[in-house]
């Protein structure tokens, strides 16, 4: 592991995944990676990965595990895995048609064992737990890392705390860390309030840190990029959309890229572009107020609230990948993220809505001329559409804006509403429903 900042290279961790010497974050480096040695040979690695797709041990039935070579060495003895990874690449023909990009795709991470794109690090990091021989493992979180922390500590045989802003995460995903049998304790604060006191916690006991910070996890959500590349059939896309929250995904994605530009494994780098709520958007002011120099944290707010997150700990690994790859970083507002999930479910595929500032973005990097027509996007979802009903029926019912100062600015999402319609069990009723909706479609088209 090697410090982001000062360049120290400890021997192992502290609790905290922080360097002793100046106390920003670790990476994993690989100082013996060379694409001339024969491990690394490109062609050779990409006949194996393949290959593994046939194979009924349970690492190669990993979309994780099987790209096992890029990764820091974990004994078998040790792996939790729940089959993760391996999740499908969607063309959104009419997401394509409303951004005017024909070539756009979806990699939908939330299609993992507990729903979000936090399982690709958590199977690696929690197997690093249990080779080190945790009781506990802990995390703060918005919701999708509990869920997915507790699912995983529970398959390897370890005790989960999670730390969770009170009120403020869904309903689904505090209901899978309950029945994956952690220890949820809602705290009266933000996400920002949980990791801080996450950070004095163990400090003080044995447990074992699994946010972002821990440098597994990023080992372990890479592989969304390899397994991308390879649907691809390593051809790489122009544009890589994300979500921006803590910004461990993007930075995970982005030195995914790095790597395989490094090894030969693709050609040409695409570009990482990271989008923001509007409410939630520190990482956005650091790059367009701030120049890259500085962070501010701020107080979040947005119905996203797996991005509600006012203080992200891995900015500076997410700036050098927007930095590196030549990624744009925008804002979307609440209204925006709204009717862009409801596009991406119009699609049939659908997400949560922390997601759909992909295809939010993807509108404004479109009007700002950063995105072509011509050009191949790929946003990545990163969880599924039954992790916040809540914020889904509230849309279709017309109720998530009302009262609030963006209820004017929402009749512009008015079409994309499917409200449920109540009838009287009559057929007759059902037949002029039917009737009434198959005018408007031909209206529509
Ligand atoms: N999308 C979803 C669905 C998320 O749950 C998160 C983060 C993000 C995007 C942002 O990713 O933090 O790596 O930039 N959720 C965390 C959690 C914070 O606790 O579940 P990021």
């Amino acid at each position: 592991m090697r410090c982001i900042s000062c360049g120290a290279t400890p021997d192992s961790a502290g609790q905290d995944f922080r360097c002793t010497a100046c106390g920003d974050l670790l990476e994993f480096f690989f100082p013996g990676w060379t694409f001339d040695s024969p491990a690394f040979d490109p062609a050779a690695l990409k006949s194996l990965w393949l290959n593994r797709r046939t194979s009924h041990g349970a690492l190669d039935q990993s979309g994780v595990w099987r790209f096992r070579e890029l990764l820091p060495h974990i004994p078998e003895e040790h792996v939790i895995t729940l089959r993760e990874g391996n999740t499908p690449l969607y063309h959104l023909p009419q997401c394509a048609r409303a951004t005017g990009v024909e070539n756009l795709h979806a990699k939908h991470q939330g299609m993992n064992p507990t729903a979000s794109f936090k399982d690709t690090g958590m199977t690696f990091a929690a197997s690093s737990a249990r080779q080190g021989k945790f009781r506990w493992v802990a995390c703060a979180s918005t919701g999708n890392t509990s869920a997915s922390m507790a699912a995983y500590a529970a398959r390897g045989n370890m005790h989960s705390l999670v730390l969770i802003p009170e009120g403020k995460i869904s309903w689904g995903k505090l209901s899978q860390s309950l029945d994956y049998g952690a220890l949820t304790c809602q705290l009266r604060t933000d996400f920002d309030g949980c990791v801080r006191i996450l950070n004095d916690l163990v400090r003080q006991k044995p447990v074992c840190l699994l946010n972002s910070v821990n440098p597994y996890r990023i080992e372990g959500q890479k592989t969304a990029a390899i397994e991308l590349l390879e649907q691809l059939a390593w051809a790489p896309p122009d544009h890589i959309i994300v979500p921006g929250g803590n910004l461990g995904n993007s930075s995970a994605i982005g030195k995914a890229l790095l790597e395989m530009r490094e090894l030969k494994l693709i050609s040409r780098l695409p570009k990482l572009s990271i989008i923001q709520a509007q409410g939630a958007n520190p990482f956005y002011r650091c790059v367009r107020e701030f120049g890259g120099k500085k962070l501010e944290p701020m107080t979040a707010d947005t119905l996203a609230t797996a991005i509600r997150i006012g203080n992200p700990a891995s900015w500076k690994k997410a700036l050098r990948v927007l930095q590196a790859t030549g990624g744009e970083v925008e804002q979307v507002t609440e209204v925006e993220i709204a009717a862009a999930k409801a596009e991406i479910g119009a699609d049939g595929i659908g997400c949560e809505p922390a997601s759909a500032v992909t295809l939010a973005g993807l509108k404004k990097l479109r009007k700002s001329g950063f995105v072509k027509a011509g050009d191949a996007v790929v946003l990545i979802l990163t969880g599924h559409l039954l992790k916040d009903p809540d914020f889904t029926i509230k849309f279709h019912q017309g109720e998530l804006f009302a009262g609030t100062p963006a209820e004017i600015a929402a009749t512009h999402a008015k079409s994309l509403q499917r409200a449920p319609v109540v009838l009287d069990a009559d057929l007759g009723a059902v037949i002029a429903a039917l009737d009434a909706a198959e005018k408007d479609s031909e209206i529509q088209t």
